[in-house]
């Protein structure tokens, strides 16, 4: 299986709207055979580039809630029928309660979609594992927008969070993420043992954000 570069457009003005098909067209243009190149767009624009593009979408977030009487909420059922093919859950930015979110994981499990969970702390990471979702993001918010990446700024700690998750759920893969930034940065997540990255500003925010990937992925 390929490694996976997630990229998280969060709802930054430069991936927002209008604008946000123009960056799912760039990031299409982008050819790799060695990567799976995903992209998660903002919710509002989510069916429009799954309808518009043929890159592989994930959804910012999903509820634990089936269709019907839910008011603001977005069922998994949905995303599958609008062509989504895996959720972000649990982002730093979007914590869910664990409660919710074992739920949650089995709705989406329920829909075949992809479950990737963030977790910031190793405590989390392995708490999150014990749900058994496709992927887990080791995250840590302090370093989430900014450009010291997780890899340079603990390598270490990005080892461990691989190993907490083969001991409690050997099939769940990780990637690494916050300050993902360079070719480097990849390169060195994946010889850490890392199954890809997940990353938002670095390639929302390029002046050339294909040009950007082509560099990161060759
Ligand atoms: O979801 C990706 C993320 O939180 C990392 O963001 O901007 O540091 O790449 P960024």
């Amino acid at each position: 299986m390929k490694p996976l570069v997630l990229i998280n457009f969060k709802t930054y003005s430069e991936s927002s709207g209008d604008k946000a098909l123009e960056l799912a067209k760039q990031i299409a243009q982008v050819k790799t055979k060695d990567y799976q190149l995903a992209i998660a767009p903002s919710l509002l624009t989510t069916k429009e580039l799954a309808d518009k593009t043929r890159l592989m979408i994930f959804a910012q977030h999903a509820d634990g809630v089936l269709s019907g009487a839910h008011t603001g909420h977005i069922p998994a059922s949905e995303l599958r029928e609008i062509g989504v093919k895996g959720v972000i859950l649990n982002h730093s930015e979007y914590k869910i309660p664990f409660l919710e979110l074992s739920q949650i994981i089995e709705l989406c499990k329920a829909q075949w979609l992809i479950t990737l969970v963030c977790a910031s702390t190793i405590s989390e990471v392995k708490h999150v594992a014990e749900y058994h979702p496709d992927y887990i993001a080791y995250e840590p918010e302090e370093l989430i927008g900014g450009n010291v990446s997780v890899v340079d700024a603990d390598a270490h700690i990005v080892t461990k969070a691989i190993r907490v998750v083969q001991s409690v759920s050997p099939k769940t893969k990780v990637l690494c993420g916050a300050g993902i930034h360079s070719r480097e940065d990849l390169q060195h997540a994946l010889a850490l043992g890392a199954e890809g990255v997940l990353l938002a500003h670095a390639v929302v925010k390029a002046n050339d954000p294909k040009k950007f990937l082509e560099r990161m992925l060759s």
